[in-house]
């Protein structure tokens, strides 16, 4: 049996949505928003999620540019195991640097990597603080944060780009679920 085989029984395509953004910029939320979608359109998902992956599979990886890249690489290798196995894969994980980014997309295929930059301003981010991090960057308490004391690299040419600052969460994943549709992955 191969991918064609259970995307066959599956009756739908399989790819990867990959979510990148700063820590508030509303990743997790929109990537389950999508999901919740797919799942009444009879798609077989999974969610990658970063806080979860970094509680069991990267237990031991911190947030220096090299621990930060083995999390990008190991969860690129396991979105790429999942799509294989026939499911639309939504991952959300800041996953900051660029060519880290071009390293998850070149284990694709041409058009199964969706990268879709949840754009949303530092301001913003800071202000909503849902994990009350930020405050803890700001006042040394986490080093390494990623839009403090950390780069975060946004994507030059992402498939969508979502000002999550500008949308509701429910345009938000309209956009997602409509380019899916013309990309013909629905
Ligand atoms: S990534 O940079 O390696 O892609 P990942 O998405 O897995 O990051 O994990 C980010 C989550 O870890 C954040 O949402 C936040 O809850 C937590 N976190 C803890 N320390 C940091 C830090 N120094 N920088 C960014 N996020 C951190």
């Amino acid at each position: 049996m191969n991918r064609q085989d259970r995307n066959e029984l599956n009756q739908h395509k399989s790819c990867v949505l990959w979510f990148t953004g700063l820590s508030g910029s509303g990743k997790s939320t929109l990537a389950n928003e999508v999901e919740k979608q797919l799942y009444k359109r009879g798609i077989r998902t999974y969610i990658l999620d970063g806080d979860n992956i970094r509680l069991g599979l990267n237990k031991y990886l911190g947030f220096s540019a090299e621990d930060r890249k083995e999390n990008i690489r190991r969860i690129g290798e396991v979105s790429k195991l999942f799509v294989d196995a026939g499911v639309l894969v939504l991952t959300a994980i800041i996953s900051p640097y660029e060519a880290d980014r071009a390293i998850a997309r070149n284990m694709f295929d041409t058009g199964e990597f969706i990268e879709i930059y949840v754009n949303c301003s530092l301001e913003i981010c800071e202000q909503r603080d849902p994990k009350g991090l930020y405050k803890k960057a700001r006042n040394g308490e986490i080093k390494e944060f990623t839009g403090i004391s950390a780069p975060y690299e946004a994507p030059s040419s992402p498939e969508l780009n979502i000002e999550t600052g500008e949308y509701s969460l429910m345009e938000s994943a309209e956009f997602i679920i409509e380019y899916l549709i013309q990309r013909q992955l629905l």
